[in-house]
């Protein structure tokens, strides 16, 4: 197998927004039929949270929402929710640009931001979400990125708001493989594994009310999260 675990490769970020900018079809292609965990724990979450009568005073993040489908789509269901979607790769941007924002449909694009970059160098004002949502995406962040990124995540809540997300079960210390999914999948993956990424979540004083470890449509388990600030 051309995988190997090594120390956090230089320009992690460059070559990961490169993978995605050149396999955001592919990789799209092979999920999107495959969403059917992150829809369950997505509704599980959006059930947890105090929906006002009036969703206009909703408002979502999610980190690296890729295509936009089918999570940011959901989000924007909700009439006169706002929603940010974030994402490293311009690609993918451009296919969420497409995928939620009809020509037309300025009514949808006042209400959408899409902010392309780093989610680590994000910035927004404590208690801006009702909920934050991460699916397969902080994976591809170094550990100590995950931490730092978390303890803003829980700023940027609401209090009483939820973060759902998932994790790879297992540690991982930066894993990379060269050819995932496709000859220019380069591809970078971290985790605290199951037990360290919960502590994690209650030190930073997140009260954990979902962890559910379920096997994925690739040959490994993720840890699947829902918590309350
Ligand atoms: C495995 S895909 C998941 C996409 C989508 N959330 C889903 O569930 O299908 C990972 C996404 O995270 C983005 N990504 C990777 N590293 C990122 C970073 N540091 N900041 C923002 N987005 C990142 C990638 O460009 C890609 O679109």
């Amino acid at each position: 197998m051309d995988a190997e675990t090594t120390g956090v490769p230089e320009n992690l970020k460059q070559r990961l927004k490169a993978s995605y900018d050149a396999m955001a079809h592919t990789y799209n292609e092979w999920t999107i039929p495959h969403s059917k965990q992150r829809m369950k724990y997505l509704e599980k979450a959006l059930g947890y949270l105090n929906l006002p009568e009036q969703s206009e005073t909703l408002s979502f993040l999610e980190l690296g929402c890729g295509c936009g489908l089918p999570v940011a789509q959901k989000l924007l269901s909700y009439p006169g929710a706002k929603v940010v979607g974030n994402d490293l790769s311009d690609t993918q941007l451009a296919l969420a640009k497409a995928n939620l924002l009809e020509e037309s449909d300025d009514e949808v694009s006042q209400r959408l931001e899409l902010i392309q970059g780093d989610m680590n160098s994000l910035a927004f004002p404590d208690g801006r979400f009702d909920l934050v949502v991460a699916f397969y995406s902080l994976i591809h962040l170094p550990r100590s990125e995950q931490t730092a990124l978390l303890g803003r995540i829980v700023r940027w809540l609401k209090p009483g708001g939820y973060f759902v997300a998932n994790f790879a079960k297992e540690e991982l210390e930066s894993f990379v493989m060269e050819k995932w999914l496709d000859d220019k999948g380069w591809m970078y993956w971290s985790a605290w594994g199951e037990e360290k990424t919960l502590e994690e979540l209650k030190k930073i004083g997140l009260e954990v009310v979902v962890s559910d470890v379920v096997e994925d449509v690739v040959d490994a388990s993720f840890l699947w999260v829902i918590a309350k600030r």
